[in-house]
């Protein structure tokens, strides 16, 4: 009850176990108020107008840019943009900066457990510049096999990009990226790194100089924000090589008749108006998590993750995907029960209100090599679970069997 208490959402569903954090958090109480304020208190367009009002809206989204730019430890607050989610920001940053910068037979290394937001905008790559994909086979431990990479005998100097998930939306698995970005930085020199940190922010420290990384992609939905936004942290030079994605107000410097010059950086990437409320909450989300302290969630979540670790791989005909270390681990579990097929198995589950997601995760790359085409069914859990959270998931999981006689 550490943490559940913060959250509205359980106090008006009192039976609900959720454990679809992955796919998206539930909110605190202060990131509700965040943008009720807003809207009730502040509410104004920004970079425009003059009066009280509109300076104080324009404090509050600036303020979190600086707030953002802070937790990941990035130089400046003008290296953060602010997009959809990490969709967009993946897209933007394949459309605007590698479109221009790959060529026919240039590399793009991504892994088997990535989510298709990195891996959809790299095909379109390779069907329009003749571009090669690598992708970092996953262990039968569920790790990434960066030793294959490393010996897979690639043109080290075609080597332009390496985009990988900084944690798995369906193994849990934590990709130990400070300690072999730096091997691969040096084995293919040419290569910048992208980092899709979806899953990892809500959950462990994320540091753009630690991870030594070009580019990070993240969504404010997982980090218990607001949806509709997400964030693109590049570094400043990259930025500044960077075209704009769409064109119009307040991404400009000047227009005339005939031409228009853009603003720096992040203004040139954010035109119309942004999506305000939400980013007021983000700032309330940082503020949340900075209250918590990023490790005390980690070590309350370790908990979790080694009680389940030590119950669900057990039971009797559950196929288990997922290392067994609570090491790089998140409290992201994926599992099947039998021979039930998942969405049948997560209907059962809602019976007992307990919420989790079945399918393919938007990994249907990994599904193949799980050898699992209908998916799997995945409790992905967060500070506001609970031991009591995962013995009902049990409880669940053998009524499925039961019904099923699996
Ligand atoms: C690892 C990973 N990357 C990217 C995404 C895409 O996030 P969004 O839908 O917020 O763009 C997700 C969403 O589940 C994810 O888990």
């Amino acid at each position: 009850m550490l943490y559940k208490k913060d959250f509205p959402i359980f106090k008006n569903n009192k039976q609900m176990v959720y454990l679809d954090s992955a796919a998206t958090s539930q909110k605190p109480q202060v990131v509700v108020d965040a943008v009720n304020d807003f809207y009730t208190k502040n509410n104004s367009n920004i970079h425009r107008g003059l009066y009280d009002l509109a300076q104080r809206a324009e404090d509050l989204y600036e303020g979190t840019r600086k707030k953002v730019a802070e937790f990941i430890n990035a130089d400046s607050k003008n290296e953060i943009i602010f997009t959809g989610n990490t969709t967009e920001s993946i897209n933007l940053v394949t459309l605007r900066y590698f479109e221009k910068v790959l060529k026919k037979g240039d590399i793009v290394v991504i892994s088997e457990m990535e989510h298709h937001s990195n891996i959809v905008p790299w095909l379109r790559l390779k069907e329009k510049l003749d571009i090669k994909i690598y992708y970092i086979p996953v262990t039968k431990d569920f790790l990434l096999d960066f030793d294959k990479l490393l010996k897979a005998g690639l043109d080290f100097k075609k080597v332009k990009l390496i985009s990988l998930t900084h944690a798995s939306n369906v193994l849990g698995t934590i990709n130990p990226l400070e300690e072999i970005i730096p091997k691969l930085k040096s084995k293919f020199p040419n290569a910048k790194v992208l980092i899709d940190a979806a899953q990892s922010i809500p959950h462990i420290k994320v540091d753009v100089v630690n991870l030594q990384c070009d580019f990070l992609a993240f969504s404010s939905h997982k980090m218990f924000g607001p949806s509709g936004l997400g964030v693109l942290w590049a570094k400043t030079k990259l930025l500044n090589d960077m075209d704009p994605l769409f064109l119009g107000g307040h991404m400009i410097e000047t227009v005339t008749k005939q031409k228009a010059t853009f603003a720096s950086s992040p203004q040139k990437f954010e035109a119309g108006t942004g999506k305000l409320e939400a980013v007021v909450g983000l700032g309330a989300a940082i503020d949340y998590i900075n209250s918590l302290n990023i490790k005390n969630v980690q070590k309350y979540e370790d908990k979790l993750t080694k009680y389940a670790l030590s119950k669900l791989p057990k039971i009797k005909n559950v196929q288990f995907y997922g290392s067994l270390s609570p090491k790089y681990r998140l409290p992201v579990f994926s599992f099947n029960i039998g021979s039930v097929h998942p969405h049948d198995a997560s209907e059962i589950l809602n019976r007992k209100q307990i919420s989790v997601r079945a399918g393919h995760h938007c990994n249907q790359v990994l599904m193949e090599i799980l050898n699992s085409p209908s998916g799997t069914i995945r409790a992905s859990l967060s500070i506001y679970n609970t031991i009591d959270d995962i013995d009902k998931l049990i409880e669940g999981i053998n009524m499925v069997k039961k019904i099923f006689k699996n």
